[in-house]
């Protein structure tokens, strides 16, 4: 049979589906697998199954010259570097649409906390201060009735997109390529970026992170936002700039951010974004509900046992590959 690594246990029973096919090297331990074990651990495999916290690069690939595929149990390929698997005729897998919804939830989640105070709340009560109703206690941003600007119309853009229309929002969006079909559907209004920002009450990330979209949204991105705005990150940190994030909602340049994902990811309890009492932070949850996370696990099994057998991936991140 052939030679698989798993780099973290699966939820559900993917692993199972895979020992079907394979014999499986699984990382056991309940943190990320070190680069060196990695390296050692894939030599001789035809598989990898992967999270989105290690690194598929030149060098890992060096060291499993017999990789026939890579599978991801996540969306974002940002991890790996899909030319060069492209260039070595390696097929990599992951998990689109599987978890659009969940992570557009978030989103939203995010977006209510953030932009209406809900962790300053949570704290308020936690910490011992509600003592009586006060008129001006608190007090956000509405969501409902005002601008959104979604960066990315993908997937989970689309869908965040979706769940702002029952908040009665007008949208607006900035995506690479303008998707008239999805206005259409969606009601959504494309924007150069910086009309975006200006425009918006409310910021949605939802961009893959890429070479282009890197620290996008930085110290002059920040700056033409309304003070009153709402930042939401559901994409990869590294499309924000932490640092210009941190000096913004200090000095009252935005007024709020809920994010999902940061730079650096996980980030420390003493970072001076996390003590901030208007910065929201969760640490990468956007997909994590019992069902969408199973869901997960089972395509990127079904994406690695059908590159093992040398079928098609039913979720190819670079279809190129097949020429
Ligand atoms: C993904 O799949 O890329 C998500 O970030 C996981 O939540």
């Amino acid at each position: 049979m052939a030679r698989v690594v798993v780099t973290r246990r699966p939820p559900g029973s993917a692993l199972e589906a895979i020992e079907r096919v394979a014999d499986v090297w699984l990382w056991g331990e309940d943190r990320p697998i070190p680069a060196e074990t990695l390296h050692e651990a894939v030599a001789g495999a035809a598989g990898l199954y992967c999270m989105l916290t290690d690194t598929v690069d030149d060098g890992l690939l060096d060291a499993a010259p017999e990789l026939r595929v890579v599978s991801t149990m996540a969306v974002g390929v940002d991890n790996i570097d899909v030319a060069t698997c492209t260039a070595r005729g390696i097929p990599v897998g992951h998990t689109p649409d599987v978890l659009t919804e969940t992570t557009a939830d978030t989103a939203f989640a995010l977006l209510l906390t953030a932009a209406r105070r809900l962790g300053e709340g949570r704290d308020y009560v936690r910490d011992g201060h509600w003592r009586r109703w006060e008129p001006d206690l608190l007090l956000g941003t509405d969501v409902h009735s005002s601008t959104l600007g979604i960066i990315g119309l993908g997937r989970v853009g689309r869908a965040v997109a979706g769940r702002a229309a029952g908040f009665g929002m007008r949208v607006v969006y900035n995506s690479r390529t303008r998707d008239e079909a999805a206005e259409a559907e969606l009601g959504a209004t494309y924007r150069e970026l910086p009309d975006l920002l200006a425009e918006s009450d409310h910021v949605v990330v939802a961009t893959p992170l890429t070479a282009e979209t890197a620290r996008l949204i930085d110290a002059e991105a920040l700056d033409r936002m309304k003070a009153t705005a709402t930042l939401v990150n559901i994409s990869r940190g590294g499309t924000v700039d932490t640092d210009a994030l941190v000096a913004a909602l200090r000095s009252g340049t935005i007024a709020a951010a809920g994010l999902d994902v940061t730079d650096p990811e996980p980030i420390g309890a003493d970072h001076p974004l996390v003590g901030l009492d208007n910065c929201f932070i969760i640490p990468h949850l956007g997909s994590s509900s019992e069902r969408t996370r199973a869901a997960m696990a089972d395509l990127a099994a079904d994406n690695l046992v059908a590159g093992l057998l040398g079928r098609p991936l039913p979720a190819c991140a670079n279809p190129s590959v097949y020429g």
